[in-house]
């Protein structure tokens, strides 16, 4: 690890000069990815048009299986890109998704209680994403500590970064989220990850903060951008939070890229919350104008009309960027009610002239299961999923119908392929 670490602080402050001699990096260019750096995407790309049945997008994708393979920007690292496999939010997940082309690397911003900011899925997760109930003096201090399985109970824990400086956070190692709901032990609480995942690289996955992610993602070879998700905080962590308020916390985040020397046009700020967005636009209007309004309002089927119907009025309040899951975009339809077509949210937001971001993409396991298992992100279409191949399907109506700006995906060399075969270069160089 030493020579790595060596080797990025080199790449850091070469970056640094860079930046001082040319202060803004005009949109659509990009630093040329060095000569002996590969793009490596693996052989599951190749599984997946595998089992794709004969069509012309299957010939399109086989045709493209030499390469050449490049960083896009339309391919996301979701929670770093390898988190499929490998922990999320740490320096490994992130190398992973950056190996496999993800031209854009996310960062899920939360505080720590001294009002540091690091990077973690959930600002009340790291029961189930560290180790640190396996730390008695840092599990003592968890919002609510380990409870055991009994014969009514399933086992519990409520460990936030809130509860903890950052330092103390820095010291966690990273694992696979999930738990075991009838551990009578911290320690078998550790394990209960979902099948299609893997316990393989939980070795200690290195935690980041906000501005170790900002030097790692910068230091990487060729030209990668940013988007940190401001998380909003939980019932267990009522704002404002010993004085600190949501809208200085949305200000942090945007004031640590600016710290860094970052240029707004590498950074794509995402929230939940809509007064978070608009913050941004008012305050750090040309990061503003780059903001991601994730939308999550039509979980319910009662409200999903009421989630389309609001898209114009989101893109006349300024909003520029919206970003539902996959489901929302997609529906079944055709002919004979076997096709995956765009849905009405897709066309609506197309129509209101909203540019469209999607998540997440290799978060669901075998297609085969997705029905059965009343998997969320393909909830819309699960009646016409049956195997892997369909993958590539969804992803096309995605890309080629909808005309997404950028996709999420948890395992990045699913999306990479894709976009380098049709040509995707993603946001700021379309
Ligand atoms: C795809 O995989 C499924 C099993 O999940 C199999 O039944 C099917 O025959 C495969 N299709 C192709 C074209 O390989
Ligand atoms: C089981 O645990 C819960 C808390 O997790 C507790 O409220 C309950 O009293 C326990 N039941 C027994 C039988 O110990
Ligand atoms: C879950 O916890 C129970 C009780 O401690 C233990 O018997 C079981 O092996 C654990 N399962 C896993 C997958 O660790
Ligand atoms: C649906 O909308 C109603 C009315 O705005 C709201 O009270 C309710 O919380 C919404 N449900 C969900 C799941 O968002
Ligand atoms: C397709 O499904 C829709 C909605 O369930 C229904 O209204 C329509 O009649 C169906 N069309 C065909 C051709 O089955």
């Amino acid at each position: 690890m030493r020579a790595t670490v060596g080797y990025l602080a080199l790449s850091a402050a070469l970056v640094a000069d860079l930046t001082a001699a040319f202060p803004v990096m005009p949109r659509g260019e990009q630093h040329p990815t060095p000569d002996d750096y590969y793009i490596s995407l693996g052989p599951r790309p190749y599984y997946l048009i595998e089992n794709m049945t004969e069509s012309p997008l299957k010939s399109k994708l086989e045709s493209c299986e030499n390469g050449p393979f490049e960083i896009t920007a339309w391919s996301i690292g979701h929670r770093g890109g390898g988190t499929l496999m490998i922990p999320e939010e740490t320096v490994q997940s992130t190398m992973a998704g950056a190996r496999m082309g993800a031209g854009i690397l996310e960062c899920d911003v939360s505080f720590t209680q001294d009002l540091g900011l690091v990077c973690r899925h959930d600002i009340c997760d790291l029961h189930t994403t560290t180790d640190i109930l396996l730390r008695p003096e840092l599990a003592a201090k968890c919002t609510q500590p380990f409870t055991p399985a009994n014969e009514t109970a399933d086992a519990s824990a409520l460990c936030c970064t809130s509860d903890i400086t950052k330092d103390e956070f820095m010291s966690l190692c990273s694992k696979m989220d999930g738990f075991n709901a009838t551990a009578t032990t911290p320690e078998d609480f550790q394990h209960g990850v979902p099948f299609f995942r893997t316990e393989l690289y939980d070795t200690c996955g290195q935690v980041m903060s906000l501005d170790s992610y900002i030097d790692l993602v910068d230091s990487l070879p060729g030209y990668r951008n940013f988007t940190p998700e401001l998380k909003t905080p939980p019932k267990a962590v009522p704002m404002p939070f010993n004085g600190y308020t949501q809208a200085q916390y949305s200000r942090d985040m945007i004031d640590t890229f600016i710290a860094h020397g970052i240029s707004p046009e590498r950074v794509f700020p995402q929230s939940f919350t809509p007064a978070d967005i608009y913050l941004w636009l008012n305050e750090y209007p040309a990061w503003g104008a780059q903001a991601v309004f994730l939308d999550e309002d039509g979980d319910d089927p009662a409200n999903f009309t009421t989630a389309v119907n609001r898209l114009p009025a989101l893109k006349a309040s300024g909003v520029n960027i919206i970003s539902p899951p996959i489901n929302y975009l997609l529906a079944v339809g055709g002919p004979n009610n076997d096709t995956v077509v765009p849905s009405d949210y897709a066309i609506t937001a197309k129509n209101a002239g909203l540019e469209i971001i999607s998540w997440s993409f290799e978060r669901s396991g075998p297609l085969t299961r997705v029905a059965a298992d009343d998997d969320y992100y393909y909830s819309s279409i699960a009646p016409i999923m049956h195997y892997d191949g369909q993958m590539y399907e969804v992803l096309d109506v995605l890309g080629r119908e909808i005309g997404l700006k950028a996709m999420f995906s948890d395992w990045s060399a699913t999306v990479t392929y894709y976009a380098n075969c049709f040509g995707f270069k993603g946001p700021g160089n379309e």
